[in-house]
């Protein structure tokens, strides 16, 4: 484990769902190789890349370079970056401009981005004549161990995130770790709060090796790869098993009901980037999961350590603002809690941890212990 990693060719995560099975292809530059997998795939396809406007400036010549090189015709769709395109007027901009490309039933659509530009094209060709074909490029960490990867499409509301959408799973999805070089330092390591949660809620091992190889990893080491490739094979495992969330698919929400509610207290805003509030609510729930005796408090610090060592905010003081805006107060917390998951009578749904790679789902956890353990980390 200690001798440096090469970097691979390329790997190939196979993602089993039947006749819907699809490959992850993980490597340095494989953008190259789009052209020709898609040729492979769909010969004499024609496609649309959907993408946003600061990675057209990146990276839409070498993908567009690809697809002609193998003598595919693509359209270009580009969208504004950020959250305010998954939205109503932004699925009518894609869509529209999808129709008037002449996409038909047979042809591709292709995302190039993160996870907002893959939530909107994969939504948009879920519903373009009731069902075209995508595939995934995504370009920011986030999306390449885990928004590309599990079907899950969509837009948000104005009444909240993610409320529109659909299973969709992309037929292909080709995530070129190179490409994460222009990505900007603080979206990479919010996109490794993702990383890390594989670890924590299933594989201690990885955690581990995470714990020591983390420097190569954002570097652009080797270890990016060997992360990449870990994080999709665990999340390919549990969509495998669930593939529409009834059971175990609702551990990959480790953090996320702690973290959803501090990214609501913060307007969805610049003061906290998604993944940072799944680090400070992953370190919660370990927390919490410590409170209730399930964990020694040595690996509530454990997981805290190493996400203050890549320069993750693990404490809700380390939220930009803290000191000078405050946050909500604990019952506010728990009303925003209590409206992204199900309370069912009264009780809360969350992810907790039984030990450092073995998370559990927690169904009847009543609300009272949660509201004095908020209170007394928001004075701490
Ligand atoms: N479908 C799912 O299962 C799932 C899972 C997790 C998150 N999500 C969704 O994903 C979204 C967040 O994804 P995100 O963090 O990738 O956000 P994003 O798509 O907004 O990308 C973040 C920023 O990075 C820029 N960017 C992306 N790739 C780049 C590159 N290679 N070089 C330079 N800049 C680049 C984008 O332009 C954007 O400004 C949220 O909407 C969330 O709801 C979906
Ligand atoms: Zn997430």
């Amino acid at each position: 484990m200690t001798a440096p990693l090469k970097h691979p060719d390329t790997t190939i995560v196979d993602v089993a769902l039947g006749d819907r099975a699809y490959d992850i292809v993980i490597g340095r530059d494989v953008l190259g190789s789009l052209g020709a997998r898609v040729a492979a795939l769909r010969p004499g396809v024609r496609t649309a890349i959907v993408t946003d406007k600061t990675v057209a400036k990146h990276w839409l010549q070498a993908t567009e370079a690809s697809l002609s090189a193998a003598g595919i015709p693509a359209a270009r769709i580009i969208v504004d970056e950020g959250e305010g395109s998954k939205t109503y007027a932004g699925l009518e901009k894609v869509s529209e401009a999808l129709i008037a490309a002449k996409i038909e039933r047979n042809d591709l659509v292709i995302a190039l981005g993160g996870g907002v530009v893959g939530d909107l094209t994969g939504f948009a060709a879920a519903i373009l004549r009731r069902g075209v074909d995508f595939v995934q490029v995504p370009t920011s960490l986030l999306a390449q161990v885990d928004s590309s990867v599990g079907g899950k499409t969509g837009i948000n509301s104005p009444q909240g995130k993610n409320l529109l959408g659909a299973f969709h799973q992309p037929v292909l999805v080709i995530a070129d770790t190179a490409v994460l070089d222009t990505l900007s330092p603080r979206q990479f390591r919010a996109g490794y709060a993702e990383v890390a949660k594989y670890g924590v809620l299933g594989d201690e091992a990885f955690f581990a090796w995470l714990e020591a190889n983390h420097t190569d990893l954002f570097n652009g080491g080797a270890a990016r790869e060997h992360a990449i490739a870990t994080s999709c094979r665990a999340k390919a495992a549990i969509v495998a098993r669930d593939e529409r969330e009834t059971g175990d698919r609702a551990l990959l929400n480790l953090g996320h009901t702690f973290g959803h509610a501090l990214e609501a207290a913060t307007g969805f805003s610049d003061r906290l980037f998604h993944g940072e509030g799944v680090a400070i609510g992953m370190v919660l729930a370990a927390q919490f999961s410590a409170s209730l005796g399930m964990i020694p408090p040595s690996d509530a610090i454990r997981v805290e350590r190493h996400l203050a060592d890549v320069g993750l905010p693990t404490h809700l003081q380390d939220i930009a603002g803290f000191a000078q805006e405050g946050l909500a107060d604990a019952d506010a917390l728990m009303t925003l809690m209590a409206q992204d998951k199900k309370v069912r009578r009264g009780k809360l749904t969350f992810i907790l941890l039984e030990a450092v790679g073995r998370a559990v789902i927690a169904k009847d956890v009543e609300p009272a212990p949660v509201r004095e353990f908020l209170q007394s980390k928001l004075k701490a």
